[in-house]
């Protein structure tokens, strides 16, 4: 594989960090030169990642050309460009269809839609694909996890998870802040959070039911203090809220779409 990135932000620099920091990471990289920082920052780490002279470049040289640039430039960048049919287009852009894709960068036959999150740059979390693709799992999954899907509406629906982090760091913060104002220093509220809820994340992996509920009934020992959270919450509407949230992100994400 000759891998070429067309727009070098914040996920291109996550992408080519866990790529090469992977021991069997010898996929040689070619960067679009904007931005023009982040992609001569990552040449000067690797040795196998250039910074290309422009765009077109990048698919003169390369099989396999990973777009991601923001929504809104894509329309502009990709149809300036000339795709040749046997290159293979990964989009990166969480809102544009395969489709418009497709559009975009004809004649090239194979298009895969990849959502790879931030954290892909110390090689955790998870990769969507769609639609299911040997190299582009082969690909990811040396990166973390893969999950693929052939089924549009599937990868819409789970692309709405990927909206709810900032809202998780904001419960943690809740926590945090309530500490603080009770007197705990910053470290070690700090500490016993982080601590603590890193070992909850863990706690789906010893399960095989695959809904959450049960364990959330797990720590609601009845009249217990956890019950009492979990009652005020679910009274005061804070998780219907939360999920007619997600309704409105996935209504966002269709609509986005042509
Ligand atoms: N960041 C995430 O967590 C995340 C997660 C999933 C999906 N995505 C998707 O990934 C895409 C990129 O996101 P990002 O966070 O990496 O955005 P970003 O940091 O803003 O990166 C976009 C890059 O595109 C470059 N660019 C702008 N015009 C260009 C052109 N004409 N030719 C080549 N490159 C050009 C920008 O360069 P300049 O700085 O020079 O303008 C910038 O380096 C988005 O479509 C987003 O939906 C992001």
């Amino acid at each position: 594989m000759k891998l070429g990135f067309i727009g070098t932000g914040a996920l291109t620099s996550a992408v080519v960090s866990g790529l090469k920091s992977h021991t069997d990471n010898s996929v040689p990289v070619l960067l679009s030169p904007r931005n023009q920082e982040i992609a001569d920052d990552l040449a000067s780490r690797y040795a196998d990642v250039r910074v290309a002279t422009d765009n077109q470049a990048v698919l003169d040289a390369c099989d396999t050309i990973m777009v991601a640039v923001r929504p809104q430039v894509a329309r502009e960048i990709l149809s300036a460009l000339r795709f040749r049919p046997d290159h293979h287009v990964v989009s990166l852009i969480a809102t544009l269809s395969r489709e418009d894709i497709a559009g975009l960068a004809s004649p090239a036959a194979r298009v895969t839609k990849a959502l790879p999150m931030p954290m892909i740059a110390r090689r955790q979390g998870a990769t969507l694909i769609y639609p299911s693709d040997p190299d582009m799992a082969d690909f990811f999954g040396r990166l973390g996890k893969v999950i693929a899907t052939d089924d549009a509406d599937e990868f819409n629906a789970l692309s709405v998870v990927t909206a709810t982090f900032a809202a998780y760091f904001k419960y943690l913060d809740t926590v945090y802040g309530w500490l603080k104002d009770h007197g705990v220093a910053d470290a070690k509220a700090n500490d016993y959070i982080a601590t603590i809820y890193k070992a909850l994340a863990h706690a789906p992996d010893a399960t095989s039911d695959p809904g959450f509920m049960h364990l959330a009934e797990e720590y609601a020992t009845r009249g217990g203090i956890n019950e009492q959270v979990l009652r005020e919450l679910t009274a005061r509407g804070m998780f219907d809220a939360f999920a007619e949230s997600l309704g409105s992100v996935h209504l966002r994400i269709l609509a986005s779409q042509s």
